[in-house]
């Protein structure tokens, strides 16, 4: 059987690198972003800017069976100071994706929990969006435009964590780490509520989605267990063994410079347990995951 021909975009960022090795292991997997990095492992793999008009070169290269969506502006203060590039890239994209791309194409758009506002505590699928921030009415279009592209689509709202395989980028998990190495203090919110799960994680749920598509449009798939920015801070050093002396419990209130960010970033991910008969991960299988992974990269963390 000829194995199903899978585009991943945004492969130089923390989702789309992981996710190629995960899915070279089951599909014939291209991928693409609008910089290469030395760490990259995988072939197959061409620098294309998603901002431009005409995505043929992208399509003449690959004609895939499967898209998954990852590329996106996701600094959310860089998006609140420009909303024209984050409109063209996180939402203009997804209408260029569809309609560049053949008409059996499965549109895979990971999508977030930015989407809603603070006042839903874990927000389900039924609930309406209503973004705070640029970010976050950004990704709510890419929505919008693939629901309304006639296009065979999934949106993946979910909220990741784990560790970057391009050295140039670093996220949240990889700030508390480096923190600890160099023994600097940080401040973490604990009035911050989120569901994060693994990028590792999300990874398996996606090989299940293309094997075996839903059949509604939109699903929360993210941590099972509702935790402060805090809280997954102590459980990440307390899994490595780390200095608890360093960490300090911060508020939200005190970054009022910054784009606005949801104090509640709870997405419900029950409708996709039941029906996929999956259990997704409280937070120490999270910090599990970030963990080995860690282990396996730099044999030791410190
Ligand atoms: N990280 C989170 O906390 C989080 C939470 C919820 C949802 N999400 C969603 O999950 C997805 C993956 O997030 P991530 O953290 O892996 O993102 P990331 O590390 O910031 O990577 C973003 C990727 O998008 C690419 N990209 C940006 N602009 C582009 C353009 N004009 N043309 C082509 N590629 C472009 C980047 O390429 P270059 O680096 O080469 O520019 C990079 O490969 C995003 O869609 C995001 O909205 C993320």
């Amino acid at each position: 059987m000829t194995r199903k021909k899978v585009l991943v975009t945004g492969a130089s960022g923390m989702l789309g690198a992981n996710l190629v090795s995960q899915l070279e292991v089951h599909f014939d997997v291209y991928s693409t972003s609008s910089s290469d990095f030395k760490e990259r492992k995988f072939d197959k793999f061409k620098v294309f800017d998603l901002n431009k008009e005409d995505y043929s070169p992208l399509f003449s290269w690959v004609d895939p069976d499967v898209i998954i969506h990852c590329a996106a502006i996701t600094n959310g203060n860089f998006c609140q100071n420009n909303p024209y590039e984050a409109f063209l890239t996180n939402s203009f994209s997804c209408e260029k994706l569809a309609s560049f791309s053949n008409k059996e194409c499965h549109i895979i758009y990971i999508s977030t929990d930015a989407v809603f506002s603070p006042d839903i505590h874990l927000a389900k699928e039924s609930d309406i969006p209503n973004p705070e921030n640029i970010y976050g009415k950004s990704k709510e279009l890419g929505e919008f435009l693939l629901q309304s592209s006639h296009k065979k689509i999934s949106i993946i709202r979910t909220t990741i964590v784990g560790l970057n395989l391009n050295s140039k980028k670093s996220g949240f998990a990889e700030w508390i780490i480096r923190s600890q190495q160099k023994e600097e203090k940080i401040n973490l919110f604990e009035d911050v509520l989120f569901t994060p799960i693994s990028i590792w994680r999300l990874g398996k749920e996606i090989i299940s989605l293309i094997q075996n598509p839903m059949n509604r449009k939109i699903c929360h798939i993210s941590g099972s267990e509702v935790v402060t920015k805090y809280d997954f801070g102590y459980e990440l050093v307390k899994s490595l063994n780390g200095n608890f002396d360093l960490l300090t419990k911060g508020s939200i209130r005190e970054f009022s410079g910054r784009a606005k960010r949801s104090t509640d970033q709870t997405l419900s991910c029950k409708k996709y347990e039941i029906e996929r008969s999956v259990k997704l991960p409280a937070l120490i299988e999270t910090v599990n995951d970030i963990k080995i992974k860690y282990n396996e990269r730099y044999k030791n963390w410190k």
